[in-house]
């Protein structure tokens, strides 16, 4: 028996605290077991915006680009667009002086409504069909990042200009993350493998390649990625590369990429990233390999994505049933279609209730969604009050990166608005879907 079951008031006050790094620095505890997030209560947010419904912290997502910027004031600091394309917040960190990494004609398409500077855009992708390509080029993007051959046959015969050009290299190494999101091992779809020598290869071709400027290299180890030692050695393979590129073709090549995927924090205990502890140790490192090899030291990029929006959202579910039986599942009016993250890769989240204080005592629950599958799990065993029902509201932290980029229609499920809040201000950014916007591409 726990003391919260002997003594109720003390169950009554043991609020899980706040885990630090999950939830935005803006969010507290308030009077009645609400949250205030950015000066509002979650409660009024939800009865104004509705259930389910995603939250943002424009302050955080601010401050955390700063942070980027603060920790290695020399490099370019280049959001991926793919966690969250959207246009308000391409627009502040647009404001807070980012660059912005796009991987499709689509997320090119926001980049471009809002004016993004050209200059500052890189595209991405494995694949770039023709409209993409066409679509970069047209916009003037600074930088294409080459993944194929066929690539640079297909870019060379549509530039007008001189496009500047980076290569995407798989340094071959493993960056301790799931599989699905690990992209720096050999293996795999992305970039040319600089183990069997497909990265010369393609930096050859480009070299030879008229309309192509190719001014740097670039890996990415994968996403979520806590630890740094893959980013200093990902600095040393790529700086040898450097190297040998000068000795065998006179070009010193003056950017390095060195991708993304800083990890962010879901639950209790992940902590956050050692962002002072990595712009130390790769600028370190990136010094000492370039002056062995007698290189300059090349413009450093990383392209950040969750790392500076995943802790800024918060969604909000109302609780629609409660079933107890071997496990406790506590099912809410979203799931998959609004994050589809514990499915894919079996990425954990956790849940607060908020809106009431009970009495009762916290039990694991499994947080479903609503969804035809089993496996629309949304937080598995996690603490919840036991007197939890229907009617209930439950807060989401950490949902600010790759929900509204990777969210569905599934069973036909509209999906949620993307609510911004700053300073006590809250503004839709994206609206709800409707089910007219649903049947609108289906011509009958
Ligand atoms: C090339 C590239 N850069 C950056 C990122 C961003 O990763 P994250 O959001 O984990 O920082 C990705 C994510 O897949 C990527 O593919």
């Amino acid at each position: 028996m726990t003391l919260a079951e002997l003594l109720p008031s003390v169950a009554a006050s043991v609020q899980p605290r706040l885990a630090p790094g999950i939830w935005p620095t803006g969010t507290h505890p308030t009077p009645g077991g609400d949250l205030s997030f950015g000066g509002i209560p979650m409660t009024h947010l939800a009865g104004r915006f509705g259930t389910p419904c995603s939250l943002l912290d424009e302050a955080e997502v601010r401050s955390r680009a700063r942070a980027f910027r603060a920790a290695l004031p020399s490099a370019e600091v280049a959001f991926a667009s793919k966690s969250l394309p959207c246009r308000s917040v391409l627009r502040w960190l647009a404001e807070e002086g980012l660059s912005l990494d796009v991987c499709s004609a689509g997320e090119l398409a926001v980049a471009r409504s809002i004016g993004f500077p050209a200059e500052r855009i890189m595209m991405h992708g494995n694949v770039k069909t023709p409209e993409d390509l066409k679509a970069a080029l047209s916009y003037r993007v600074g930088r294409i990042v080459i993944d194929s051959l066929d690539e640079i046959d297909a870019l060379a015969a549509l530039v007008a200009f001189p496009q500047p050009v980076l290569i995407r290299v798989t340094p071959g190494i493993d960056a301790h993350t799931h599989q699905a999101i690990a992209t720096g091992v050999e293996d795999q779809k992305f970039g040319f493998s600089l183990a069997s020598g497909a990265a010369l290869v393609a930096i050859e071709k480009v070299l030879a390649t008229p309309g192509l400027r190719l001014v740097g290299l670039h890996c990415h180890l994968g996403s979520q990625v806590r630890r740094i030692d893959g980013y200093e050695e990902a600095t040393r393979r790529m700086v040898g590369l450097l190297a040998r590129v000068r000795d065998e073709h006179q070009v010193v090549l003056d950017q390095l990429d060195l991708g993304g995927g800083f990890a962010a924090a879901y639950v209790d205990g992940d902590g956050e990233f050692d962002l002072p502890g990595f712009a130390h140790r790769v600028r370190a490192t990136l010094g000492y390999e370039c002056s062995a090899a007698r290189l300059p030291v090349p413009r450093l990029t990383i392209e950040p994505g969750r790392s500076i929006v995943a802790n800024a959202g918060v969604t909000l579910y109302r609780v629609i049933t409660v079933k107890h039986g071997s496990r406790t599942f506590v099912a809410v009016d979203g799931g998959m279609s609004d994050n589809p993250r514990p499915a894919l890769y079996g990425a954990r989240y956790t849940a607060r209730r908020i809106g009431r204080h009970g009495r009762a005592a916290l039990r694991p629950a499994t947080v479903v969604g609503r969804h035809c599958e089993a496996g629309d799990v949304l937080a598995e065993d996690i603490p919840l009050p036991e007197d939890i029902r229907a009617g209930d509201l439950l807060a989401v932290p950490g949902t600010g990166a790759y929900h509204y980029a990777l969210a569905s229609n599934y069973n036909m499920v509209c999906r949620p608005p993307l609510v911004g809040v700053c300073a006590g201000e809250a503004r839709l950014l994206v609206r709800r879907e409707t089910e007219e916007d649903v049947l609108a591409r289906d011509l009958g």
